[in-house]
């Protein structure tokens, strides 16, 4: 039986990967056999491809940058994330394809379609169980530091940030098992948010790894 996947999506320093940790420690406290994956990242080879795309100092060509990004899931989807639900794990991973969408898509203006596909292929078909989608305001953003250990996409202007947030929304929007969730909220509020929604679309009932 296969595990669940359930991804925690977001614009830079949302506080996605507190929330993954916090999530990863309690499914780990309830028993479960579980993976805390990133993208772009996860494996060895799809970490290198990361440290080409986050390096300020190079130039890497729109396309260029949306094939990296599908050839580092590509690697992440068959290496480590089918394996480990086909296991009956529970993977939680920080981005998946909505972030091509909303950065590559919405915010650097590729076709949404071509990037769809490109998804499907990298994918293979794999679509998350749950999708959270931690939303701040920009305001939030700058306060917390705009140029501080700032990697290449997080250099970007306001109106890339704005284009690639109204992409979140329209995308959570259209998605299955979607939510857009409040990041202004205090760290503990947010999480109870998440394990409500791991109820709601019973993820803990089925997923099969649970040790008795
Ligand atoms: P992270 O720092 O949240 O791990 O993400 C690295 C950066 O890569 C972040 O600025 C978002 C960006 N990104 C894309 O532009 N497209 C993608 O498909 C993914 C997964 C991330």
């Amino acid at each position: 039986m296969r595990g669940k996947f359930i991804v925690l999506e977001g614009p830079d320093r949302c506080g996605k990967s507190t929330q993954a940790k916090l999530l990863y420690n309690y499914l780990l406290e309830k028993g479960f056999d579980v993976v805390l994956t990133r993208e772009p990242g996860g494996t060895k080879i799809a970490e290198q491809i990361r440290e080409i795309l986050l390096k300020p100092e190079l130039d890497v060509r729109p396309v260029a940058e949306l094939l990296l990004y599908e050839a580092s899931r590509a690697q992440h989807t068959q290496e480590k994330i089918i394996p480990a639900l086909q296991e009956g794990k529970m993977v939680i991973c920080e981005r998946y394809t909505m972030s091509t969408s909303a950065y590559q898509g919405y915010a650097r203006g590729l076709d949404l379609k071509m990037i769809d596909t490109l998804n499907h292929i990298a994918t293979t078909g794999l679509t998350p169980d749950l999708t959270l989608v931690f939303l701040m305001s920009d305001k939030y953003f700058s306060s917390r530091g705009e140029y501080l250990f700032s990697d290449r996409l997080e250099r970007e202007d306001k109106e890339f940030r704005d284009s690639m947030r109204q992409g979140y929304k329209n995308l959570a929007a259209k998605t299955e098992n979607a939510y857009l969730l409040e990041a202004d909220d205090d760290v503990d509020s947010i999480h109870r948010r998440v394990v409500e929604l791991l109820e709601k679309h019973h993820i803990t009932d089925l997923c099969p790894s649970k040790k008795s």
